[in-house]
């Protein structure tokens, strides 16, 4: 019996965007084999494709209700152990909630699902099932985030007075323009998607992203959103106050019509003794700024850097850490979950991430429904 961990995987085919990241990802540790799915809907695609992957061809279905019915159908050492949901929004939920009902561990893609009660249920699942399960929110791997939130929790910035988070896409400013291709994005329909497009894909990664950092839990926000245009239902921008524990307040942009920029994630927590900043497109380098000192940069694999930072960290100095290596390092720490290994808290994002992101979602489109006020983030 092999001792690699078997996974599945739901969507994430060929014509994805993140089926590579997460393939890969799952390969870098030698900790998983890739053994079965559903990669698309359509079959003469998903079987292509998983031919291309050198799948078993038994081990490839045609839809998810017979993906789980034959795999469970399997004596348990070759079962689909952990399965990846790597499909648009809408499935996440009735696939999750089917897979953890069915024994397996999940690997769910943000934002977990559609609506916070959606999460809550998740989660009531979960208690039951008791596998493991973990959400995506890929930049938590980066060795340099992971020191930034080590060294917040260290006491080394001081304590935490301001959090603020960038995110600036433009990809969606062309398709916003022209109303065909407005109608052909999944992602600009609700009944796809969920109630948000830019909160929900790119301001939940933000809202993750400030808590994992910095370990301050935001309490109540205040939402400006826009739409562009009255007949787009869905938000393409977003301005977000925050106010969290101890007083720290702070503001999370997030903006998919930020015209010319690519995945500009800036994140940044200012404590009373210093501050750090992290550029998801510059990610090896950690600024630490201090009064009255020079800028210092900090970089992987350096012993001056945090335990969990170097676990992350495959190669000596100089050797940049990338996207792939980010989710590899999520895949790694959830591989131990599932061997029952002790892992850092900080290894991966959890369901409690997941539902805190959907109600971050829910009221964000609730504050700026009525009228841009405040509404409390619940404790989760
Ligand atoms: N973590 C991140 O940084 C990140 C980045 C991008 C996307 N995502 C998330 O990943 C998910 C997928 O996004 P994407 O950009 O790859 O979407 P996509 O549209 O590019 O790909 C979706 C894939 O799902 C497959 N699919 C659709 N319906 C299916 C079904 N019923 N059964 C099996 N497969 C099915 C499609 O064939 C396709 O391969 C979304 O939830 C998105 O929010 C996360």
């Amino acid at each position: 019996m092999s001792a690699k961990i078997k996974l599945g995987i739901i969507g994430g085919g060929g014509d994805s965007l993140i089926g590579i990241l997460h393939r890969v990802a799952s390969s870098m540790f030698d900790k998983y084999e890739i053994v079965g799915g559903v990669f698309n809907p359509n079959w003469e695609e998903n079987s292509r494709f998983a031919k291309k992957l050198g799948l078993n061809e038994n081990r490839v279905y045609k839809d998810f209700d017979t993906f789980i019915a034959e795999e469970t159908k399997l004596p348990i050492e070759k079962r689909v152990q952990v399965v990846s949901v790597l499909t648009p929004n809408f499935l996440h939920f009735p696939m999750a909630n089917a897979l953890l009902e069915n024994g397996f561990h999940v690997i769910c893609e943000k934002p977990m699902t559609t609506t916070y009660e959606e999460a809550k249920t998740l989660y009531a699942t979960l208690q039951k099932a008791k596998t493991v399960f973990a959400v995506t929110y890929t930049y938590t791997g980066y060795p340099m985030v992971r020191q930034m939130r080590e060294m917040i929790l260290n006491g080394e910035i001081g304590t935490v007075q301001k959090i603020d988070a960038q995110y600036y896409q433009g990809w969606i400013n062309p398709i916003l323009h022209d109303k065909e291709q407005r109608a052909a994005t999944w992602r600009l329909n609700p009944e796809k998607s969920g109630i948000s497009c830019c909160i929900g894909d790119i301001g939940t990664h933000s809202f993750n992203m400030l808590e994992y950092v910095s370990s301050v839990k935001i309490e109540s926000i205040l939402a400006d959103l826009n739409n562009v245009y009255d007949d787009n239902p869905m938000d393409v921008d977003g301005t977000i106050l925050l106010r969290a524990s101890n007083n720290v307040k702070g503001v999370i942009c997030a903006s998919q019509i930020a015209t010319g920029e690519e995945n500009s994630f800036v994140v940044k927590v200012y404590g009373d003794k210093a501050g750090l900043k992290w550029e998801q497109e510059n990610p090896n380098y950690l600024y630490l700024m201090e009064d009255g000192k020079p800028l210092q940069v900090l970089k992987p694999g350096h012993a001056y850097n945090s335990k969990l930072s170097l676990d992350g960290t495959k190669l000596p100095p100089g050797h940049p850490e990338g996207i792939f290596d980010s989710m590899g390092n999520i895949y790694k720490g959830i591989a131990k979950a599932i061997n029952k290994e002790p892992y850092n808290a900080g290894e991966f994002p959890t369901i409690i991430d997941g539902i805190r992101g959907m109600d971050f979602i829910e009221k964000a489109v609730a504050s700026h429904k009525n009228g841009n006020v405040w509404v409390a983030i619940d404790e989760n």
